[in-house]
């Protein structure tokens, strides 16, 4: 049952419940009118408790309505707060645990609030690119005043009660049962007589509110130009200074105007599709992940350190195996950097630093890993250096222990046969820097197992890394797209566009960094070694010869002091080179091309269009189930504007007939053979579909 009343002294307690988070379903809000006017119906009642089942209170709109009917059902969260508001007898709110969102604002129609103190409130709205839109912009700066109001709500941060506890959000903020306080307290006014109070008769008071508002919305405006969504919410607020009915309707407005914005549609993309990425379509919750309570890292380099890293930050113990006690020493040096210059920012305490860097077992021996329950390799990327360690790895390993290979571009399969154990196998792709990186890529090979897989899933939720699975393939989701935009890139300069005007059109268009800006940062030396290889391996693949003969002539980016731009020493800001212009230009000439004016439409189609056509061919040979995986990849791992949502979804919504058009356009020019769209996406446009509504097919080997 979603919604129970027990009496106490009097007072109707009403319970509702919608696990997880008690979302506030069409069930929850039903439940508790019906609750509410029995109550209100029973002579015996003198007063109305509402309070959460279990630890929350509310986590706000339930999630697994959005988008359904059931969402604006009748009642809608505004009908419950009205009918709350409205309640012949007194109404206090017991805020037992988290109350975000609808929760909250829930508790602002009622005449009273008691909370525990360690419960977190907030109107985390705006983090979906909306705003509260059940009456929080106009009561809550009623409550807690202008300024308060303003922060939680343009950032959308929660507080925790105890924070709030001298405002007139909360009556009362006890450490102890929120509901015994809440009977008390309404016993109380009860006796005492006289009017209850409501939060919408009250005045926003502020001696200078014209100057504040002017301020945060300068501030605002500065932060978030892409986003109209935090500016709204401060018109919002501001209109709490309004006679209440008339805040209430610019509050509605609002809403409507951004639960229609491109970009809200590209944060509740992205924020649905983490959700959908944690799932495994053939994994259920039948499938018991293994537990892991200690953790192997071979290879203390760039990767293997930052991997580490993550797993200390979780309490959990790394054993540290390296080759040579000087790089051994030089891995955990670095890792204690960086705890210590977060220590510095006043981000960990000196005894954090110490009891992470006590969590480290550095080991010269591979015996050191017999207890360890996963093994993540993160050495040099060489097949015959990943045999030799596998092999150490199967030898000494306890049954049941899972081996991970960091590795970007291998075959995870055939390092998995370097074992007597191939279920046991998958590739745990973090990227770089591992520590900060949010996104990991889980790659699933043929034979992993599947409690493996969902081992790897919890895993990546402990260390706080959002996961995405990736079937075995050149580079898997990420690099195997980034390939393509790289090519393009390439192609632009040969044509007639200077890395400058790439990386510009490509930073206007969102990308964190552009192409060139972005090699000169990882070096591209990186590049031109994968190149190398994939000449041998797949001579058919055409690249512009302009990356190579940047590094010919030493310009390996910032840690050479000059790339596809010069820099100064002590300085990252990228300056035009004359240098590099006249080999492009010396290229192009090479390739009997005559330069021309490229437009930066193109140039952002061409390099966005590249990652859609390379993310249709990975859903329909199934390397990614969803095509919001592939967003997900992009907006965590790749800087990709999170206002678009992501390669496919931004191709969703410029229409896939207009996607395919615009290639189709782009294959009778310069090296148009790399624009032979992909099946799924002319399947798709022609049937007038999106990637979003794809479906995938079962895969033929499952
Ligand atoms: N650097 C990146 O951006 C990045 C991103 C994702 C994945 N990767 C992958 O991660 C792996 C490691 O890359 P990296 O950049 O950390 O390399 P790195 O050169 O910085 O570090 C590799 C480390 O492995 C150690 N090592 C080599 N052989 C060993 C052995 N037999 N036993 C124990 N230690 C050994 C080396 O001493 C070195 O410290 C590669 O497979 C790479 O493709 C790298």
């Amino acid at each position: 049952m979603a919604v129970t009343t027990t009496s106490r002294d009097g007072i109707a307690v009403i319970t509702f419940e919608n696990p997880p988070v008690n979302g506030m379903g069409l069930a929850v809000r039903r439940g508790l009118l019906d609750a509410l006017a029995a109550a209100n119906a029973d002579d015996a009642v003198r007063g109305i408790v509402i309070t959460g089942g279990g630890k929350v209170f509310s986590g706000g709109a339930d999630i697994k309505e959005f988008n359904t009917p059931r969402a604006e059902q009748a009642p809608n969260l505004h009908d419950v707060i009205a009918k709350v508001e409205a309640s012949p007898k007194p109404v206090c709110i017991a805020i037992n645990g988290t109350a975000l969102g609808g929760g909250l604002e829930l508790s602002l129609g009622a005449n009273y609030r008691v909370a525990n103190a360690k419960a977190e409130v907030g109107l985390p709205e705006v983090k979906i690119g909306i705003l509260p839109g059940a009456g929080g912009t106009q009561r809550l700066p009623r409550v807690v005043g202008l300024e308060t109001a303003l922060n939680m709500i343009v950032s959308g941060a929660s507080v925790p009660a105890a924070k709030l506890a001298a405002t007139a959000l909360f009556d009362v903020v006890v450490d102890g049962d929120p509901v015994e306080a809440a009977v008390e307290l309404l016993k109380d006014k009860i006796a005492a007589g006289g009017l209850h109070p409501r939060v919408r008769d009250r005045k926003v008071e502020h001696d200078d509110a014209e100057a504040l508002l002017a301020w945060s919305r300068m501030g605002v405006a500065a932060a978030s130009a892409n986003y109209p969504a935090p500016l709204r919410c401060v018109d919002a607020v501001a209109a709490s200074l309004k006679p209440f009915d008339a805040g209430m309707a610019i509050e509605r407005e609002g809403f409507t105007v951004l639960l229609n914005s491109p970009e809200s549609k590209a944060l509740r993309h992205a924020f649905f599709g983490e959700r959908a990425a944690s799932k495994i379509d053939d994994i259920g919750a039948d499938v018991q992940p293994r537990e892991i309570r200690s953790v192997g890292v071979i290879g203390a380099g760039t990767m293997g350190g930052g991997i580490s890293m993550n797993f200390l930050n979780a309490g959990i113990p790394v054993t540290l195996v390296e080759t040579s006690q000087d790089a051994l020493d030089r891995g955990l040096a670095t890792i204690r950097r960086n705890y210590e210059a977060s220590a510095k920012k006043g981000k960990l305490s000196d005894e954090q630093v110490e009891q992470r860097m006590g969590l480290v077992k550095p080991s010269l021996s591979y015996d050191a890993l017999c207890d360890a329950d996963l093994v993540i390799e993160a050495v040099y990327e060489d097949y015959a250096v990943k045999q030799a360690v596998f092999e150490k790895i199967d030898a000494v390993a306890k049954p049941g222990a899972i081996l991970a290979t960091n590795t970007s571009t291998l075959d995870v399969d055939r390092v998995a046969a370097f074992t007597k154990r191939p279920q046991d196998v998958l590739g745990l792709h973090f990227f770089s820097p591992a520590n900060v990186m949010r996104l990991l890529e889980v790659v699933r090979g043929a034979q992993t197992a599947k409690d493996v897989m969902a081992t790897a899933m919890a895993m990546a939720k402990r260390i706080r890394k959002t996961a995405v699975v990736s079937g075995v393939c050149d580079g898997f989701i990420g690099n195997r797209m980034i390939e393509q935009y790289s090519r393009q890139a390439g192609f632009l300069l040969d044509e007639g566009a200077l890395p400058q005007q790439v990386d510009r059109a490509a930073e206007a268009f969102g990308f964190a960094m552009g192409p060139f800006r972005m090699g000169d940062l990882a070096g591209n030396d990186i590049g031109w070694a994968i190149r190398k290889r994939r000449y041998i391996e797949k001579p058919g693949m055409v690249y512009a010869k302009n990356a190579d003969v940047l590094c010919e002539m030493g310009r390996y980016g910032q840690k050479t002091g000059k790339g596809w731009y010069d820099y100064v020493p002590g300085d990252r800001t990228p300056r035009p080179s004359a240098e590099v212009e006249a080999m492009i230009v010396r290229q192009s000439a090479a390739q009997g091309i005559t330069r021309r004016a490229i437009s930066d439409q193109e140039i952002v189609e061409r390099l966005v269009y590249a990652l859609t056509n390379e993310g249709a061919r990975l859903l329909e040979e199934g390397i990614a189930a969803r095509a919001s995986d592939i967003d997900i990849v992009y907006l965590f791992g790749y800087g990709f504007p999170p206002w678009r949502g992501g390669p496919m979804f931004h191709a969703d919504q410029v229409g896939l007939y207009n996607v395919l058009a615009s290639m189709r356009g782009y294959a009778r020019g310069y090296q148009g053979e790399a624009w032979a769209p992909a099946p799924l996406l002319v399947e798709l446009a022609d049937a007038s579909l999106s990637f979003n509504q794809y479906v995938a097919r079962p895969r033929a080997d499952a």
